[in-house]
């Protein structure tokens, strides 16, 4: 058998029942694809099907407002995908809903990963797109490397061309993927019980028992961090946000307070401000010169 039938048999069996799974609307599939990005299955599910709910269409989610988006994504985390999926409603509105890679690709607000999920799965077309997942399996299976990287990308969606097209339904096999990595291709995979591991480049050397585990799978990017802050500039926005949203409006000596336990008005002030203020550019919050207020 195919190695990518052997792929889909098994994912007939075992894959997720998923609500994104049941539609070709590339609407829905884009919903479920930024949700998707950097939050877990479970958490996505409920917001999903509540954001359907609210804004069924791309007409729906392009007449809300910046205050209605950010509601009905609070919780979610990484809040500028809300307003970025609004954006693309926008374009599509105006312009139409794209039917090849390079028109979605021509959209602000939508990379390779997206536009390739969007073909994949509304389009039906033979594409992988290369998510951390899919690259820790393809990196593996296809190129024998047991901890892949960005840069292996290239190498991945080449090797990867003949694996879909021989499959059955080429569209299904990057969510048997994402399946089978989030079972069995996982950080320290346990590849004996592994249904690819015949067909897989890296399994071998995993088997031998003699691979080391780094401790980060995909080297960070650097990230400019401020003082002693403990996270990054992301987590204190979507801080200060949650706050702006809960009290409508509040002073920024008060917001540096609640958001950062050892805020200091004379260190942090100018890191603080720069950080409001690219939220004001990012239409989530208003300012004036000493306070933060919802929009
Ligand atoms: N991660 C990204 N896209 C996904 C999908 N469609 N199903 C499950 N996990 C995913």
């Amino acid at each position: 058998m195919k190695p990518g039938n052997k792929l889909l048999r098994w994912y007939e069996k075992n894959g997720r029942k998923l609500p994104w799974r049941r539609t070709r609307d590339p609407y829905r599939i884009l919903v479920s694809e930024i949700m998707l990005q950097q939050t877990q299955v479970e958490r996505v599910k409920t917001y999903y099907r509540d954001w359907l709910k609210r804004f069924p269409d791309w007409k729906a989610l392009a007449s809300a407002s910046n205050a209605d988006v950010l509601d009905a994504w609070a919780g979610l985390g990484y809040n500028r995908r809300a307003l970025a999926l609004r954006d693309i409603a926008w374009q599509v509105v105006e312009g139409g809903e794209p039917k090849t890679r390079e028109g979605w690709l021509a959209l602000k607000g939508i990379g390779p990963y997206t536009s390739a999920a969007i073909m994949a799965f509304a389009f039906k077309e033979a594409v992988l797109p290369i998510d951390t997942n899919i690259r820790r399996f393809g990196g593996r299976f296809f190129l024998g490397k047991l901890y892949p990287q960005l840069s292996d990308d290239e190498k991945i969606e080449k090797k990867s061309q003949e694996f879909l097209t021989e499959s059955k339904t080429p569209y299904d096999v990057p969510q048997a993927i994402f399946d089978l990595s989030t079972m069995h291709c996982v950080k320290v995979p346990d590849c004996s019980v592994c249904p690819m591991r015949k067909e897989c480049k890296a399994a071998e050397k995993f088997l031998s028992g003699k691979v080391k585990t780094p401790k980060q799978m995909v080297k960070k990017s650097n990230e400019t961090k401020h003082r002693n802050n403990k996270y990054p500039d992301r987590i204190y926005r979507g801080r200060v946000l949650t706050l702006v949203r809960e009290r409508g409006c509040e002073t920024i000596l008060r917001v540096g307070k609640e958001v950062k336990q050892d805020y200091d008005d004379e260190l942090d002030r100018e890191w603080l401000e720069a950080l409001v203020d690219r939220l004001v550019k990012d239409e989530m919050v208003a300012r004036t010169k000493k306070t933060v207020k919802r929009i």
